[in-house]
């Protein structure tokens, strides 16, 4: 049995005359929140149509150990059907994957959208509607569930109550594929992220891991009057600066770590935006 859920060797595909996708080559484990960053037009959601069979690659191979029917999708052109209820909506899409109507009531309450079950789709804030989304996608319980950007302009708390639903998916077994351009929900959900960078991955690993590779080896002193300098972290430079004559005037010392956001920038030049 294979530890894999996707495999992808040497994808590629072109537009026309358009190469958008240039030799992507990773793996998905099982069980995993795999994380696919990159700013605009890098091309995550054209890869997550390749993998989903809506796009066929001009050249390479990826393999999918999900059937269809067990795989959930939430892209921002996922919809529902806006003049009927929450509850309806949910019964439609659990009817459509033939899964037991018990469930309904179930993931309504996970999704924290039980009470409002009788409002009509129309009617809810954008929050609610990307947690009635969200239900629709894994209604099924889906081993493997694309997210294409499920939390672009929320709120911190309905933020937080999706990361809440992705964890307990992944604790169940559910592998989650997710684009993103936030680099904290990144680093704070994902086993391992790739970064992609106008159709090629330029980095693959755990968050933690590339902090490490890419830490800056620096300490900032701030001072009093508002000016700061940064130092080599060995003892002889931090030695050096505390000796000089500003040393009564230093307010705070930081070891300085690097985020994603400053890592995909340091390879790539770009701003995740
Ligand atoms: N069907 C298509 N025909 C022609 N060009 C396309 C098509 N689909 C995508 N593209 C182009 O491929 C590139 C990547 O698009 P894609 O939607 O994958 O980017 P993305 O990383 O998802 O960006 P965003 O963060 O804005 O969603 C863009 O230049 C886009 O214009
Ligand atoms: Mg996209």
């Amino acid at each position: 049995m294979t530890d894999y859920m996707i495999q992808t060797n040497g994808l590629n595909i072109a537009f026309g005359d358009k190469q958008v996708l240039c030799d992507i080559s990773f793996d998905v484990k099982k069980s995993e929140i795999f994380g696919f960053l990159g700013p605009s037009g890098a091309g995550k959601t054209t890869t997550i149509k390749i993998l989903t069979k809506q796009l066929k690659q001009t050249a390479g191979e990826c393999t999918v150990n999900a059937e269809i029917s067990e795989i959930g999708i939430l892209s921002d052109n996922s919809g529902a059907y806006e003049r009927l209820t929450v509850y309806r909506n949910l019964c439609f899409f659990a009817e459509l994957s033939k899964t037991d109507k018990a469930q309904v009531e179930e993931i309504l309450k996970k999704v924290k959208l039980w009470e409002d079950r009788n409002k009509k789709v129309k009617d809810l804030s954008k929050g609610m509607k990307q947690r009635l989304l969200l239900a629709c996608a894994v209604i099924h319980s889906p081993k493997l569930l694309f997210l294409d950007e499920p939390t672009a302009a929320l709120d911190p708390a309905t933020t937080a109550e999706i990361h809440d639903m992705l964890r307990s998916l992944q604790a169940n077994g559910t592998t989650i594929f997710l684009t993103t351009h936030n680099m904290e929900e990144a680093d704070k959900m994902c086993d391992r992220v790739a970064f992609l960078n106008k159709g090629e991955i330029v980095e693959l690993g755990a968050p933690s891991d590339l902090k490490l590779k890419y830490a800056k080896n620096t300490v900032e002193i701030l001072y009093e009057d508002g000016n700061a300098i940064t130092v080599d972290k060995d003892a002889a430079s931090i030695v050096a600066a505390l000796s000089s004559d500003n040393l009564a005037k230093i307010r705070a010392i930081h070891s300085h770590e690097s985020d994603l956001a400053e890592i995909f920038l340091s390879l790539t030049g770009r701003e995740l935006k």
